[in-house]
């Protein structure tokens, strides 16, 4: 049976292609339902967004329950519940960056574009919104454009970069791959080969901020067995958490 959405005036229905390509996704997990990750970013890619009819839609070629597809799709904020831009442009306004010039980057892109946190521009080119730490406070302030990241903004960097998106352009991320629209992120996300060439895969060495980062760690003498001894008075201490080895191979990743 087809389903319609009624915002779009579509059929809701995965093509056969489509179909058999869930199909594969399904045959590479040891239970089938594990694919539903995957099959929602294809869903996602398709219509944009996770509307209700899209949400039966997949729990139907899932053979899931539509609860299930819903508690999952509700779970991770990169899965969209309502139509979002081509552009999803992310200020961190958590802490550091918000008091290193974050929340003026966003007052000022709010200013601008005439949409707040969460809202749309009514092109449907661009959602603004506010975003906590993005695990990028040695390049403090952030923000992200399609999850790609643009270090140490300005007001002026902020705007100047949303209104190169608005011509048609896609400025260069500082760091990272080009940027994608949306949808075609989600063709990777979705675990598909990306067609759009090898520079879609982003790597290189650790940036200076990072590493002045580490430089400072190394004068302070915090180290690995350091940590070690911090972490196992806080264990003496009765304090509940991770274990040791746990918390010690967290701590040593950042
Ligand atoms: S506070 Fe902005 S990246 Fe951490």
């Amino acid at each position: 049976m087809k389903l319609t959405e009624p915002f779009l005036k579509l059929p809701i229905e995965f093509s056969a292609e489509e179909v058999a390509k869930v199909e594969q996704l399904k045959a590479l997990y040891p239970d089938p339902k594990s694919a539903i990750m995957p099959v929602l970013w294809m869903a996602q890619r398709k219509w944009g967004w996770l509307s209700v009819d899209v949400m039966r839609q997949v729990a139907q070629v899932m053979n899931l329950p539509y609860s299930h597809v819903y508690g999952v799709a509700t779970f991770y904020t990169m899965y969209k519940r309502k139509p979002t831009g081509d552009w999803l442009v992310s200020v961190c306004t958590n802490t550091m960056c918000g008091v290193l010039g974050g929340d003026k980057a966003f007052e000022a892109l709010r200013d601008y574009l005439g949409v707040d946190h969460d809202e749309t521009t009514s092109d449907g080119k661009i959602t603004l919104e506010h975003a906590e730490c993005l695990a990028a406070c040695d390049y403090a302030p952030v923000m992200t454009v399609n999850y790609e990241f643009f270090d140490q903004i300005t007001e002026d960097s902020a705007l100047t970069l949303v209104k190169q998106l608005q011509n048609g352009e896609r400025p260069q991320p500082t760091r990272g791959t080009r940027l994608c629209t949306l949808k075609e992120m989600a063709v990777q996300l979705a675990g598909f080969a990306d067609d759009r060439g090898d520079d879609v895969i982003a790597d290189g060495p650790a940036g200076e901020p990072t590493l002045a980062g580490n430089r400072l760690a190394e004068r302070f003498g915090i180290t690995h067995a350091t940590i070690q001894i911090e972490v196992e008075d806080l264990r003496r201490q009765g304090l509940r958490g991770a274990s040791t080895d746990q918390a010690r191979s967290r701590l040593t990743l950042v």
